[in-house]
């Protein structure tokens, strides 16, 4: 059972083989898999925005480079980041973009909803993987940002962005960074 948790490895979108596509039904299962998180007071805060398809992916690639262009002073703009959000979504089979819905006058707190919306998070990252998909969980600052929360059609008052789940299947011959832990006891109390 443990090996699913631990030989789930970020793939990240370079590793992705573009010319695979990813069957609807299965984006659908992941999701659905994703949607069985843990929630407090059965909120559901996760709102999961789905990018699947070149044209759509194409789609989010231009925003996020619009909101970069938009957010950060031109001296800022760094080649790196640009590359990122031009290549991410344009390597990969689909993307989900985690949206945490947290209202103000929720009885529950914003880190709980958004602590629920990361649970959604690892359920898609494990499920993706259970099948055979390579995920990567992109925080890059653009896609956190109350613009892109916007774009998607939400409301940064009450919706938090989370980032951006990139879902394709690897490359067969993918030689993934090592991702090795410390040992569970420095990470464990026992009381
Ligand atoms: C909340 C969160 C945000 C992350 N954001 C990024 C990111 O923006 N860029 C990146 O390269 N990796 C990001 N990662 C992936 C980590 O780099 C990765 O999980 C770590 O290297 C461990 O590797 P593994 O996922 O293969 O176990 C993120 C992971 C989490 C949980």
């Amino acid at each position: 059972m443990s090996s699913l948790f631990k030989t789930r490895r970020t793939v990240k979108p370079a590793f992705m083989d573009t010319t695979r596509e990813l069957p609807l039904e299965l984006l659908d299962q992941v999701l659905e898999d994703g949607h069985w998180a843990p929630t407090h007071g059965l909120t559901q805060p996760w709102r999961f925005h789905v990018f699947h398809g070149r044209a759509k992916l194409v789609e989010l690639s231009e925003a996020l480079q619009s909101i970069f262009r938009a957010t950060v002073p031109v001296e800022a703009q760094d080649q790196g980041t640009r590359d990122k959000l031009i290549a991410y979504p344009q390597q990969s089979a689909a993307a989900i973009a985690l949206l945490a819905h947290a209202p103000t006058a929720s009885r529950i707190p914003e880190w709980e909803e958004v602590a629920a919306t990361c649970c959604a998070a690892q359920n898609l990252m494990l499920s993706a993987h259970s099948h055979g998909l390579g995920s990567f969980w992109s925080t890059t600052p653009i896609c956190t940002t109350p613009e892109f929360v916007r774009w998607l059609g939400a409301d940064p008052e009450s919706d938090r962005a989370l980032g951006v789940v990139y879902l394709g299947w690897p490359k067969p011959a993918a030689k993934l960074p090592a991702a090795p832990r410390v040992p569970l006891a420095e990470r464990t109390t026992w009381h």
